[in-house]
C-alpha cells in the first residue's frame, strides 16, 4: 500500500534548520526557525523552568493519565494569566481552557471544534500568515480567505484594507488574529486600531480567533494582549489559542491551551465538551510535563518573578538587537532603509529581499533565511552583526 505514496519535500522551514546543521562554515548563520536563542546561538531553559522542574520531579507521584481537559490548576491559572482576575468574561465564568499539545495542537482542536458548529464556514486569515496556520487550519475543512494586512512597500499595516475586506465577514464568519508579535511579519495593531476591529466585531458579529504564541515579547505582558482583552469585552464569543512554547521555552514539551468563550457558562462548557470529545478523537489525552511546570511557575510567586525577569530580558534583546541590525546597517550605507524593523515586534520581519539574494546569503554566507525573506531577529548578535550586515549589503 505504502508504495503509492511520493516522497514529500522537508517543510521548508524544518529543512532549512536541518541544512544549517550541517554547514560547516564557522560564520554560519540562522535566521530562519522561530526559536529564541542567545547571544551565543543557543537556545536557554529559564532558570524558573529548572526550578519548576526540581519541584516537579519531588511532587509528581504517579505517571498515570491527566484529565482531558489537563491539569485544572493550569487552565484557571493560564485564564488570569492572559485576562487578569478581574475581566468581565472570567468573572462571568464564560471562559474554560483545555490544555493542548503546544499552540499547534490547540489551533487544530479549536478550529475543529468551530467546524462542527458550520462545516465549511469561513475562517479569515491575514495575508500573509504563519507558514502552518493555513495547512493546519485548513485540513479541519474551514473554507479559509485572506484579509490583506502586510503592505510590502511601506512595511506597515493595511489598516484601511483590512477594515474593508473585514466588513465582508458576518456572523456566520470567523477572523483569526494574531494577540501580539504577528509571525511573519512583525507588524502589530495599534491599540486605536485594535479599538476599531473590536467596534467591527461588534458589528458584524463575526467570531474572532485570536492565535497567541508570543505573549509578553511584544512590548509587555499585559500590553501584549489589549486586543485580546478588548475583544473578549466587544463579542459574546472567541476562541483564545495559547502557546508556551516561546514565552516559557517550553518548545518540545508542547505545551498551548485553547480557550473557549460563550456567551453563557453553559454554551462555553458545551464548545468545551466537543473540544475533548475532538482531542480524544485525535490523540486521547494531552501530554502532562509542560502543563505541570507552567502551572509550577503561576502558582509560585518567586519563581513568577523569575520568570517574568527573564521574559523582560528577552524581549528587551530582542528589541535591541532590532535597533542594532537597523543602525548598523545604516551606518554602513546600506542602499536600502531598514529602519522600519525597529518599529515592529516579536522575532520576526521580512527583510524585503528578492529570492535570489536569499539564495546568495545561503550560497555565499551561508546565512539561512526562509524564502519570503522572513528572519528570526534572535539569531542576530552583537558578535554576528557585522558579518551579517556586511553580507546583506553586499546582496543588495
Ligand atoms: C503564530 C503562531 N502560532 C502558533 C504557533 C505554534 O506554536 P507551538 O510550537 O506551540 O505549536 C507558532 C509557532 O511558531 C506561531 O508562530
Amino acid at each position: 500500500m505504502l508504495e503509492s505514496l511520493e516522497k514529500l519535500a522537508a517543510d521548508p522551514i524544518l529543512g532549512l534548520t536541518a541544512a544549517y546543521n550541517q554547514d560547516n562554515n564557522p560564520d554560519k548563520i540562522d535566521l530562519g526557525a522561530g526559536v529564541y536563542k542567545d547571544a551565543d546561538g543557543n537556545t536557554p531553559i529559564f532558570a524558573a523552568v529548572k526550578q519548576a522542574e526540581r519541584l516537579w520531579h519531588d511532587e509528581e507521584n504517579t505517571k498515570a493519565y491527566i484529565a482531558q481537559v489537563g491539569f485544572e490548576d493550569f487552565n484557571s491559572r493560564i485564564i488570569n494569566h492572559i485576562f487578569g482576575r478581574t475581566h468581565p468574561a472570567v468573572e462571568d465564568k464564560r471562559l474554560c481552557s483545555i490544555m493542548a499539545p503546544g499552540g499547534s495542537g490547540a489551533l487544530r482542536i479549536g478550529a475543529e471544534m468551530l467546524n462542527r458548529c458550520r462545516p465549511g464556514t469561513t475562517l479569515w486569515v491575514s495575508d500573509p500568515t504563519w507558514g502552518n496556520h493555513i495547512p493546519l487550519l485548513g485540513s479541519t475543512g474551514l473554507n479559509i480567505r485572506s484579509y490583506p494586512y502586510y503592505d510590502a512597500d511601506s512595511h506597515g499595516l493595511r489598516f484601511d484594507a483590512m477594515m474593508n475586506t473585514l466588513k465582508q465577514a458576518t456572523k456566520n464568519d470567523i477572523v483569526l488574529f494574531h494577540g501580539c508579535c504577528h509571525n511573519p511579519t512583525g507588524v502589530d495593531l495599534s491599540r486605536e486600531q485594535w479599538d476599531s476591529v473590536a467596534e467591527l466585531a461588534k458589528k458584524q458579529g463575526f467570531l474572532p480567533f485570536i492565535d497567541t504564541a508570543y505573549h509578553g515579547l511584544g512590548t509587555g505582558l499585559d500590553e501584549d494582549v489589549y486586543g485580546l482583552r478588548l475583544l473578549a469585552e466587544s463579542v459574546d464569543e472567541m476562541v483564545i489559542v495559547y502557546s508556551c512554547s516561546k514565552n516559557f521555552g517550553l518548545y518540545r514539551e508542547r505545551i498551548g491551551a485553547v480557550i473557549v468563550m460563550g456567551a453563557s457558562t453553559e454554551i462555553t462548557e458545551a464548545g468545551t465538551s466537543h473540544i475533548t470529545n475532538i482531542a480524544r478523537q485525535m490523540y486521547s489525552l494531552p501530554p502532562a510535563h509542560g502543563g505541570a511546570l507552567v502551572k509550577t511557575i503561576l502558582q509560585n510567586p518567586e519563581l513568577y518573578t523569575s520568570w517574568k525577569q527573564e521574559l523582560d530580558e528577552m524581549r528587551e534583546r530582542i528589541n535591541g538587537l532590532r535597533s542594532l541590525f537597523a543602525d548598523t546597517l545604516a551606518e554602513k550605507n546600506a542602499p536600502s532603509d531598514f529602519s522600519f524593523i525597529k518599529n515592529q515586534y516579536g522575532m520576526f520581519s521580512f527583510l524585503g529581499i528578492s529570492k535570489e539574494q536569499i539564495q546568495r546569503l545561503r550560497d555565499e554566507y551561508s546565512i539561512y533565511l526562509v524564502g519570503s525573506s522572513r528572519i528570526n531577529i534572535a539569531g542576530i548578535s552583537p558578535k554576528n552583526i557585522d558579518y551579517l550586515t556586511d553580507a546583506v549589503i553586499s546582496v543588495l
